[in-house]
């Protein structure tokens, strides 16, 4: 088999499995899960009904390129998000199965493994993005983000020698785990990069919904370069999802838009590759895309929790509110894993061991003494998790000061 295979690494969940395997939390607690970055909140009726609604659809073969009806949808909600003058729903729109399956096809459509690739990726990261590249042939290289830095994506780590091996970056804005933006300078600088060597970017903007503040959303990189007057989005494409804003992950739908003649040959890709999304979810995905409403009540419900849970959490941690994501990122006094199992074994609140996110690169690991919690459960289940992490927090603290 494809030797690349063994290349992969465990998924964070399987290592977060074994950190916690033999450690048995208090029978009589409530078990809390913040480990994980799937959305609870319910699926709009309205969308459900729209998949029920269109069930003779399966009767029929999709094809690869979406419905045209889908297409327009998600063609014009881009443009009224970001504020785009137009975007040709033909040429420079896909429908994919969920950002995930389009962000690791990608790589294998874009990558030329007959000469030296190397992919360029945030550490810590997806993980989808460094077995994307092992398995299209390519070398990951790292950029870490660290609190030094605000967490910024700084592309100018990367050592000189390398930039002209780099056909792909994959850059994550609001970035998971992190909740950092990106800014118009710094992707006015990714482009100069990706003018200069000529290699692909592929942005990540899954969590472009999940923000706090409506009257300043996110920047897309889409946004940012008509901005900066790039017509045609050269070598930008962008990965969109409804998973989080819509509440769908279930659904597996989202989108890829951007460099048109880019997108034409990752159409044929996935023509072979067999990624057509399903006619009923086609159907449900253009209602869910034309509304507005459902999704500003999602931020509403977000923006709740953070707030209570950071009342909770900001007296004894240094703990930022991130700018977007429903992630915290959360430092620890003690190693991440440490505390992930010492959180579990005494409190049953399980979270990720941020180290299990990143790898070490430029002799640091720089996930390790964080830990992601995600606060997608109800208001009063992320309210006690977060009791939970302040009790715990506060007696390691204290064994600390009393050891030292
Ligand atoms: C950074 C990031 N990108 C992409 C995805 C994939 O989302 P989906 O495939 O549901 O669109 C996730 C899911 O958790 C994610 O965290």
């Amino acid at each position: 088999m494809n030797p690349d295979l063994d290349r992969l690494q465990p998924y964070p969940f399987q290592k977060l499995t074994e950190l916690l395997k033999g450690h048995n939390p208090p029978r009589a607690s409530k078990p809390i899960n913040l480990s994980i970055g799937e959305p609870k909140h319910p699926t709009p009726e309205f969308i459900q009904r729209a998949l029920a609604e269109n069930l003779d659809g399966l009767a029929g073969y999709p094809a690869t390129a979406g419905t045209e009806a889908l297409r327009n949808a998600i063609a014009q909600w881009l443009q009224r998000r970001f504020e785009l003058p137009a975007v040709d729903p033909l040429k420079q729109v896909l429908p994919v199965n969920g950002s995930r399956e389009a962000l690791f096809a990608f790589a294998q459509a874009v990558v030329d493994a007959t000469r030296p690739a190397v992919v360029v990726m945030p550490n810590p990261f997806y993980q989808i993005y460094e077995g994307a590249a092992l398995l299209a042939g390519a070398q990951p290289e790292f950029v870490n983000a660290q609190p030094a830095n605000g967490f910024v994506f700084d592309p100018d780590q990367v050592p000189g020698s390398v930039w002209p091996r780099v056909q792909m970056l994959y850059v994550c804005s609001p970035a998971n785990p992190t909740g950092n933006v990106l800014r118009l300078e710094q992707w006015r600088r990714l482009f100069e990069l990706s003018d200069r060597y000529d290699f692909v970017i592929a942005s990540d903007e899954c969590y472009s919904e999940i923000y706090f503040d409506e009257a300043r959303p996110p920047l897309s990189a889409l946004q940012a370069a008509q901005a900066l007057g790039r017509d045609g989005f050269p070598r930008l494409v962008c990965f969109g999802s409804l998973s989080k804003r819509s509440n769908v992950p279930g659904m597996r739908s989202g989108y890829v838009a951007g460099d048109a003649p880019i997108l034409a040959r990752f159409l044929l890709y996935r023509t072979y590759h067999g990624s057509a999304m399903s006619l009923p979810v086609q159907s449900a995905s253009v209602a869910a895309w034309g509304d507005e409403a459902h999704v500003i009540d999602n931020r509403r419900l977000y923006r709740e929790k953070f707030a209570r849970v950071l009342e909770v959490l900001q007296p004894v941690i240094d703990v930022k509110m991130p700018e977007a994501s429903f992630y915290l990122w959360l430092p620890t006094p003690v190693s991440d894993t440490e505390f992930a199992r010492g959180l579990h074994a005494n409190y049953n609140v399980t979270v990720l061991p941020g180290s299990y996110l990143a790898r070490e690169a430029r002799g640091v690991n720089p996930g390790r003494n964080f830990v992601r919690v995600a606060l997608v459960p109800a208001l009063e289940d992320c309210l006690e998790g977060a009791q939970r992490i302040r009790a715990h927090y506060l007696s390691l603290t204290q064994q600390r000061s009393a050891a030292g």
